[in-house]
């Protein structure tokens, strides 16, 4: 149960379980326990219709309108998704009236929260000076300057509206500074929702055919398509902690590998941290000791509003530049919206401070131990994964290093989505559990305790 990211499920994990389970017996034993794993799904499936009157009604509508009755697929579920009506701090309430404790926070974009305080101040302070401005501004070079100075890698930053953006112009970037084509990223990955690589067949991507897969945290493999590819390649590029593809760390010697690659080879080596800079102030690259030429950020940056942005080392981005003598043209109507410029760094420097950042990893630390430790009471086959204050929960023995390795079947994923939706927890289908600012000691124990509830009533069909 990895997660933490806007796009679809990856459900690599449930043909590995099919694919791992040979002999006859084992395939008894398995077809069994699917069995009560759809019995359980059932019953609670039942239970959450039964509770959600209008969202299901509300969606029914929804689909006379928008494609599926949805604008972002990744918020999909069967057999509906909740309408939310509002939220507040570490809660959101449904349309049918139910509060629950929000774990889900966006796919992580909510780091702050629900309406933090700080924000809000600081968004309601620049809109008295109104809200589009069409001109450069302070608030632009402000935040400019706050990601300037947490990345080391980073000299120049451009501003866009999404993570996909942010990919695609990182990507495109590469292949003129480098006059290649093709880019080197890895099975399993989620950049975007045009560079989906979380399956082999995603129409939507842009330029499939210059993409060139290896396996994540493979450096034998790498090493391999390198020197296959090594004069193609105009790119890297790489989640340092793979978000969809389950929550998968990547070893620190696989980054270095990458960026020797790089090197060798002559190709930019893009780093995704989309989600993980959340994990320090520089970003996961500081903790894992590699720097890449160029970062991709969103999500929380913008303190809850669109945004994407592009930084790197001054020779790449500098090309973005309009008075480069090479200049590539890129621009974008919100790049630099006022507000979300604000609210960006309201949140950067009044909430996810140096400290608060220490501070809310090391909750999730402990809340990670909280969660081993009543698996292994039981006894269920649990691991927790991810890093600081993203959790991604696994069914299973070992942590999984590949997505390959990830075998929690998508029907128990169900399972225990619904049980936790059913008991006041907002999760996403992948179960991931992403602590924000506004979550309390009591949210902590909340989740724990549901945890265990949901091992006390369906633990037997984990193992
Ligand atoms: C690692 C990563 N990269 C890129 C993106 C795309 O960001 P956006 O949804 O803002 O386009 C996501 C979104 O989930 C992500 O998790």
């Amino acid at each position: 149960m990895g997660e933490a990211t806007d796009e679809p499920e990856n459900d690599a994990g449930f043909e590995g379980i099919t694919a791992s389970l040979h002999s006859k017996g084992r395939e008894m034993t398995h077809t069994n326990r699917a069995t009560d794993i759809d019995a359980a799904v059932d019953i609670e499936e039942r239970r959450y219709i039964e509770a959600n009157p209008v969202s299901k009604s509300m969606f029914r509508d929804a689909g006379f309108y928008l494609p599926g009755g949805s604008s972002r697929q990744s918020l999909y579920f069967d057999p509906f998704p909740l309408f939310l009506a509002r939220t507040n701090g570490s809660r959101v309430e449904d349309a049918d009236g139910h509060e629950y404790i929000d774990f889900t926070n966006d796919m992580t974009a909510a780091l702050y929260g629900h309406s933090e305080p700080a924000i809000v101040g600081a968004l309601r302070d620049a809109l008295s000076n109104g809200m589009c401005y069409g001109g450069p501004h302070a608030h632009e070079v402000a935040l400019g300057k706050e990601i300037c100075e947490r990345f080391s890698s980073i000299d120049r930053v451009r501003f866009c509206t999404s993570g996909t953006e942010a990919n695609l112009v990182a990507m495109q970037l590469s292949t003129v500074v480098t006059g290649r084509r093709r880019i080197l990223a890895f099975d399993g990955s989620y950049h975007g929702h045009m560079c989906n690589y979380l399956a082999a067949n995603m129409p939507l991507n842009l330029e499939p055919d210059r993409m060139i897969f290896g396996t994540f945290n493979d450096t034998g493999g790498l090493d391999a398509l390198a020197r296959k590819h090594a004069g193609e390649i105009a790119a890297i590029i790489v989640e340092p902690m793979m978000g969809a593809g389950g929550g998968l760390m990547a070893d620190r010697g696989f980054l270095a590998a990458l960026r020797a690659t790089a090197d060798r080879i002559g190709a930019v080596l893009i780093f995704d941290e989309v989600q993980t800079a959340r994990f320090a102030p520089g970003g996961l690259q500081s903790i894992l000791g590699t720097e890449p030429d160029v970062t991709t950020l969103g999500k929380f940056f913008g303190g809850g509003l669109n945004f994407g942005a592009v930084g790197g080392k001054a020779q790449v981005v500098e090309r973005l530049s309009p008075t480069h003598p090479e200049t590539l043209m890129h621009g974008g109507t919100f790049n630099n919206n006022v507000l979300t410029m604000v609210a960006g760094y309201a949140g950067l420097r009044q909430v996810a401070t140096g400290s608060g950042i220490r501070a809310l990893n090391s909750r999730g630390d402990e809340l990670r131990e909280r969660l081993a430790h009543i698996a292994a009471a039981k006894p269920v086959p649990f691991v927790p994964g991810c890093y600081g204050s993203i959790l991604s929960l696994h069914f299973q023995e070992t942590l999984p290093t590949t997505p390959r390795e990830i075998r929690t079947p998508a029907a128990l994923r169900k399972l225990y989505h619904l049980f936790m939706l059913n008991r006041g927890v907002y999760i996403s289908r992948r179960g991931a559990i992403n602590l924000s600012f506004a979550h309390t000691e009591d949210d902590c124990d909340r989740i724990t305790n549901e945890f265990e509830a949901f091992l006390d009533a369906y633990g037997h069909l984990v193992s």
